[in-house]
């Protein structure tokens, strides 16, 4: 959710951290703050607003120590102003922490804690950890041997904080040490040379280091310049770990020559497509194989149906999946919100396979979605695309995305591609079953066009640029498809709402006339998906619903579709294509649609108000 960043080594600690928020400010920005430990004091700097506006702070704090941590937040406790803004600093002046997550027991906390003398200047969960941190450090004895002093209080604190949270802490009595743990929220250690570094995300580590250890929940680390040890927060014990090495490097998080990470997203499709199926045909060319599923072919035989569950655009990748395993397997699936399973106490059939997808592998609803299933006794596979992300590890097996780090808020080439192995997957589900040998080969050569069809999407970026200028100052819009383009609809309006601020909704075309239909005027234009198929008709009899009502219509229609004179005042053309990669192809020209419109009302793309990459609290 929010972006945390450490630093001890010998660099000027300041500048480093503050590069390593601008790296996560796509994570959730309200605030801003940076604490450096020099001359004996921690010297704090926090502002609301852009990390922009905490380095104009900066300058005036003259920073020059060399250990330090920074924070963006997303307020959840507190309103956006600067005393919550994190680094908070303990009442005593001992202890600086900065929080993400929830701590949801914090009225308790702070009532016993101002009954002993701790006063509070923020009214953030955040502090009251700290402050309690600080009443635990002061209690410890001082520590027989090393700094265990200062680990034992934060772990002694953590015992009793209910909720999540990713935290790191710094003492003013222990500088060049940091002590960092999480539940729930993700944390990396950066093993640098002769220096060490602490993030939410890679992304603020990768210019440094390579290296990393991806902390797991319940654990707590001790970090100086050259060393490290990582303990269990319950019990102290040392835990074991493995270093990493990210894959990927820094210029995969630049923008380049785009304007905002949304369109170089968009456009990087094509390769982020190759890059998701590269190895993943098998040699007789007929089917998909997957290297991590750890699921054998005759347990996948034993299955008997499906359950996918995932957030936001995720579930929409789920939602397509769902219908191409129905056509391809001839198998039953069901999708949910991860945020419903969770608390809805589903009754499950046995023999039912467990799926989620995330793009950050860190979103907080689906990994408890993915926990309750496995509580529940079943197993749980992953498509996610960020490595070594919490849900990658504790699912029983999965896939990886492989389209490198997504940065734009508004999820593009991660959608595409958990289409792509979606359409893998019900293919390599369909081929244990009735799937012929030949309709396998068909779709394994579909699926290998698709980058290519996508290129040609794209070549029409300045024709729905075009339609996006005389579209842009509508405050309504509607996005209709049917069958696996139901969720492209859905997809649509999330993504306008998402970035330009639009109200849209996305609705199964013939379902406007039980209701939603209600909204249209000249005002509300519709934007339908018209691929060629059986029902093509049904779908130009719903546009005439629209135009019998004036409403302006955009049709994504397939270029063999024969669209009646003036029923739609827009055409954007999508290529013939198999129905394993339709979804595909008709879901870039709604992002592009989305993202020229929110350009052309001036909104600021990558990071939309309210909004989160990656949200790991409930
Ligand atoms: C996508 O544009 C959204 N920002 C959001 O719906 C996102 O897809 C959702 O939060 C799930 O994220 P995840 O894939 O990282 O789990
Ligand atoms: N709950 C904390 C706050 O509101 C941290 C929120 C975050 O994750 O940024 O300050």
């Amino acid at each position: 959710m929010c972006g945390i960043v450490g630093y001890i080594g010998k660099q000027k600690a300041a500048p480093l951290i503050i590069e390593g928020l601008k790296r996560l400010e796509y994570r959730g920005y309200d605030s801003a703050g940076v604490v450096v430990l020099e001359d004996g004091a921690f010297n704090v700097a926090k502002k609301i607003g852009r990390v922009a506006n905490l380095e104009g702070e900066a300058a005036r704090h003259h920073f020059h120590g060399t250990f330090g941590m920074g924070h963006t937040r997303w307020a959840t406790h507190g309103g956006v102003t600067d005393a919550n803004a994190h680094p908070h600093v303990s009442s005593d002046g001992q202890i600086a922490l900065i929080h993400n997550g929830v701590i949801e027991n914090y009225a308790t906390i702070k009532k016993f804690l101002l009954g002993r003398g701790f006063t509070f200047k923020s009214e953030t969960d955040t502090e009251v950890l700290c402050n309690l941190i600080a009443y635990h450090y002061a209690k410890e004895p001082p520590a027989a041997e090393g700094d265990s002093r200062f680990v034992e209080s934060v772990r002694k604190a953590l015992h009793h904080a209910e909720g999540t949270y990713g935290i790191v802490v710094m003492a003013l009595a222990v500088p060049g040490e940091l002590v960092t743990a999480r539940k729930g929220s993700p944390l990396i250690l950066g093993i640098g040379d002769g220096e060490s570094l602490v993030a939410s995300d890679v992304a603020a580590i990768v210019s440094r280091t390579q290296n990393v250890v991806y902390l797991k929940d319940g654990e707590i680390a001790h970090l100086r310049a050259k060393d490290f040890s990582i303990t269990t927060v319950a019990s102290g014990e040392a835990a074991a770990h493995v270093i990493d090495k990210v894959n990927w490097s820094i210029a995969d998080a630049e923008l380049g020559a785009y304007a905002h990470f949304m369109e170089k997203e968009i456009f990087e499709q094509p390769v982020a497509l190759e890059n998701a199926m590269r190895g993943r045909f098998a040699e007789d060319g007929s089917t998909a194989q997957f290297g991590g599923l750890n699921i054998t072919a005759n347990e996948f035989r034993g299955i008997e149906r499906f359950m996918f569950c995932a957030c936001g655009t995720a579930l929409h990748a789920c939602m397509v999946t769902e219908h191409l395993i129905e056509r391809f397997a001839r198998m039953p699936v069901e999708c949910d919100y991860a945020s419903e399973f969770r608390y809805r106490n589903t009754p499950l059939y046995r023999n039912t396979l467990f799926f989620v997808k995330s793009q950050s592998g860190e979103t907080i609803d689906t990994l408890a979605a993915l926990r309750e299933a496995k509580r529940k006794g079943y197993k749980v596979l992953a498509v996610v695309n960020v490595v070594g992300s919490t849900i990658a590890r504790e699912a029983d097996g999965g896939i990886y995305q492989h389209v490198g780090p997504e940065v734009g808020v508004a999820s593009t080439k991660a959608f595409t591609s958990q289409l792509l192995i979606g359409a893998m997957l019900a293919l390599y589900i369909g081929r244990m079953r009735d799937l012929s040998f030949g309709d396998g080969v068909q779709i394994v050569n579909a699926l290998k066009g698709a980058p290519d069809l996508v290129r040609r999407v794209l070549q029409q970026a300045p024709h729905i640029r075009a339609i996006a200028r005389r579209y842009a100052h509508y405050t309504d819009m509607l996005f209709l498809g049917r069958l696996s383009l139901f969720p492209i609809a859905l997809e649509g309006a999330l993504k306008l709402k998402e970035i330009s601020y639009i109200h849209a909704e996305g609705y199964p075309a013939a379902e406007m006339k039980h209701g939603p239909i209600a909204l249209v005027s000249e005002k509300c234009p519709s934007v339908f998906l018209v691929p060629n198929g059986d029902i093509v008709n049904k779908i130009i009899s719903s546009m005439q619903e629209i135009k019998a009502r004036k409403g302006p219509v955009i049709a994504i229609a397939s270029e063999s579709v024969e669209l009646p004179a003036g029923l739609a005042d827009e055409v954007i053309r999508i290529p013939e294509c198999h129905d394993a990669v339709l979804p595909i192809v008709a879901a870039v020209p709604v992002q592009l649609l989305s993202y020229y419109i929110a350009v052309e009302r001036g909104c600021d793309v990558d990071k939309p108000r309210n909004l989160a990459k990656s949200v790991t609290v409930e």
